[in-house]
This record gives C-alpha cells, sequence and structure tokens, in this order.
C-alpha cells in the first residue's frame, strides 16, 4: 500500500480518521507516535470561519479558528470544513491555507482541505451539510471545484460515505464526480447515512469505488485491529485505511497494522508504558486547552484507554466524577501500580 497526495507519499497509507471531540492536536501527536501517517482535524464550519473575519463583536475569541491550529510537526496533516456553499468552502479553505483568518495560532499550513461530505448528524445534515450532500452530487462536485479553484497549491480530499439512504447507495456516482471536479483523494466510509454508526459495513461499495476513479481511495470503518485492516485491503484493494474509534484508547493500532504489512509482529507497549501515554496525553491537552476544559474532555479519553483493566467499571466511575487533570492523573498512577 502506497498513497501519493501532492508531493506526500504515505508508505503504507494509515489514516487516523476526523472526530470532532476527540482528535484533538494532543491525541492526533500520540497517534503520529504510534504510526499514523496522516492526521486530520476536527471538522469546522466554513461558514463560521467566514463570518468570524467580519465580527466585530468586543472581546471576540474565535471557536473555530483553534480547530485548524496544527502543530510545528504536525505535517502531513489535513484541516477538515463542512458546509455545502461553494462560495464559503472556496474561501474557508483559501483562507486556512494561507494562514490567514482571526485566531490562527497553526504553525504550519494544513497538507490537504478536507471536505467533509458524511457527518450524519441531523444538525447538520438538515442545512444540507456533511452527508446531506450525498444526495446531490452535483453539488458535491461544485463545492470540490470552488474549494480547487481557491487553493494555490495543495490538494482538496473528500470523505463521503456508501450512500445516504439504503436504497440508494451511490458513493460509485459520488467519487466519479469529486474526483472529475478536481479531489486528490477519497476516503469512503462504507455505511450509510441512514446507518449512522450501525454494525455493518460495505467493503464491496469501497472496491466499487477503487474500480471506478483514478485517485487514491481510502477504505474507512470498523477496523479494530491489523486483521481488519489487511482484511479491508485485500477485499476492496483500497489504497489505504482510515480509522476512528478503532483508535480511541488505541493508538497503538497504526503500529500495529504498520507491522502487520511489513510480514512483521508487533508487540503492543507494557501496560505502564501504555499508562505513561495517556498521562503524556493530559498534559498535552492542558497545554493546549488549559486545565479546565482539559480536566472535562480528558475523561472519555482515559475511560478509553483502561478499558479492560482490573476493575475497570468501577475505575471508569471515578474517572468521570473526577474534576481536574491531577486527579486523573492519580487513579492512572494508581493503575499503573497495582
Ligand atoms: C465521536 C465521533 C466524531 C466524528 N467526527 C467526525 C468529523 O468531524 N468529521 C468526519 O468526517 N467524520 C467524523 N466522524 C466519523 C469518523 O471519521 C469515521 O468515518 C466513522 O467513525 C467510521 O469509522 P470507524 O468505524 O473507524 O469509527 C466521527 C465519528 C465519531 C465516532
Amino acid at each position: 500500500m502506497q498513497i501519493k497526495l501532492g508531493n506526500i507519499t504515505l508508505k503504507h497509507g494509515l489514516m487516523l480518521a476526523p472526530m470532532a471531540g476527540v482528535t484533538d492536536k494532543a491525541f492526533r501527536k500520540i497517534c503520529r507516535e504510534c504510526g499514523a501517517e496522516f492526521t486530520v482535524s476536527e471538522m469546522l464550519s466554513a461558514k463560521a470561519l467566514c463570518y468570524e473575519q467580519v465580527s466585530k463583536k468586543a472581546g471576540f475569541e474565535s471557536k473555530t479558528a483553534p480547530l485548524a491550529a496544527l502543530d510545528c510537526d504536525e505535517h502531513p496533516s489535513a484541516v477538515q470544513i463542512f458546509g455545502s456553499e461553494p462560495s464559503f468552502m472556496a474561501e474557508a479553505a483559501a483562507q486556512l491555507e494561507s494562514l490567514d483568518y482571526k485566531g490562527c495560532t497553526s504553525q504550519i499550513r494544513p497538507a490537504a482541505i478536507d471536505i467533509n461530505m458524511g457527518c450524519p448528524v441531523h444538525k447538520i445534515v438538515s442545512n444540507g451539510e456533511g452527508s446531506a450532500l450525498m444526495k446531490s452530487p452535483t453539488l458535491a462536485a461544485d463545492i470540490v471545484r470552488a474549494v480547487k479553484g481557491a487553493l494555490r497549491e495543495i490538494p482538496v480530499t473528500v470523505k463521503i460515505r456508501a450512500g445516504f439512504s439504503n436504497e440508494n447507495k451511490n458513493a460509485v456516482e459520488m467519487a466519479q464526480a469529486v474526483a472529475e471536479a478536481g479531489a486528490s483523494l477519497i476516503c469512503v466510509h462504507a455505511r450509510t447515512r441512514e446507518q449512522m454508526y450501525n454494525p455493518g459495513i460495505d467493503l464491496g461499495i469501497i472496491a466499487s469505488v477503487k474500480e471506478a476513479v483514478n485517485v487514491p481511495v481510502v477504505g474507512n470503518g470498523d477496523i479494530y485491529s491489523a486483521a481488519d485492516a489487511l482484511n479491508m485491503m485485500k477485499q476492496t484493494g483500497c489504497d489505504g485505511v482510515m480509522i476512528a474509534r478503532g483508535a480511541r484508547g488505541n493508538p497503538w493500532i497504526f503500529s500495529e497494522i504498520a507491522a502487520a504489512l511489513d510480514g512483521e509482529e508487533y508487540i503492543y507497549p507494557v501496560f505502564e508504558d501504555r499508562m505513561d501515554t495517556i498521562i503524556r496525553q493530559l498534559h498535552m491537552m492542558v497545554d493546549e486547552k488549559g486545565e479546565r476544559t482539559a480536566a472535562a474532555e480528558a475523561k472519555k479519553h482515559v475511560a478509553w484507554y483502561i478499558k479492560g483493566v482490573r476493575d475497570a467499571a468501577g475505575m471508569r466511575d471515578r474517572v468521570m466524577k473526577s474534576e481536574s487533570t491531577r486527579e486523573l492523573c492519580d487513579i492512572l498512577l494508581e493503575i499503573k501500580s497495582k
């Protein structure tokens, strides 16, 4: 497996999927250390970014810009935008590429702009955004064309679903439309919007998209082990895989897959080292967002990491009731010393 995207080459095509509320800078960094070759930001609203530029509110603090912030060594990493209006999408993409927007703290330019055409959340879909675009390949293509036209150097990538409804799995038509419009890579989450996140991915649809377009195709859905990844690659011929929930609490999944692709055995870090990883992630979260936000957002990460430890339910309960990252670290150190 190898992916070429602009002047970037990904040896194994191993990507961390975007997850709003999860794939912040700290978690992306940990995943990169564990073998993710490409990461994507949490989604951000193109329209919100554009409106914020003209905000005249006193003491204005951007809520959108921090989502696009990349660390100085965070390359290659895409910033993902959502929206339904080509003009806003193009304007936001241009601002993100040139790092020219209010509240920008990004230290490097994104490697690509990714367009969200898969989000199933009602609030997004009812605005015609996210997976609602699956209902209109023509509009989807217009958006890609506008974004591509607005970008000077970096490529545009697209993340789609198998279809909107189970009756109309139109991923092939969508993929052809967006590739024709200029998308340089297409990720296919092999579920329909109707399925939301319910079990049952359709590997056949990834295989059909792969056959239908000439740009790299990345498969996504239900990868929780190297075996799952290799199976998807074998069954579909996809050029790479994108992992979302399977990386939560298990960023080492990327190393495990890379080793399997190289025909090597992967030995997971020992438990103590895994606990040290989450403690490091907590510190990075505090640096990034401040103690208050980090303490609230880190709980779920800790709960994912400690899944399967002795008395996990009791520990999880303590984690959820914790009030500071200091308390979370103490719980982790206690688990580690048992
Ligand atoms: C909590 C959560 C947040 C997500 N946020 C985004 C997002 O911001 N953008 C996006 O394209 N997909 C998002 N997704 C979808 C994932 O990127 C991925 O397509 C989906 O979870 C299927 O992959 P998986 O089976 O490996 O989890 C999100 C998924 C989850 C569970």
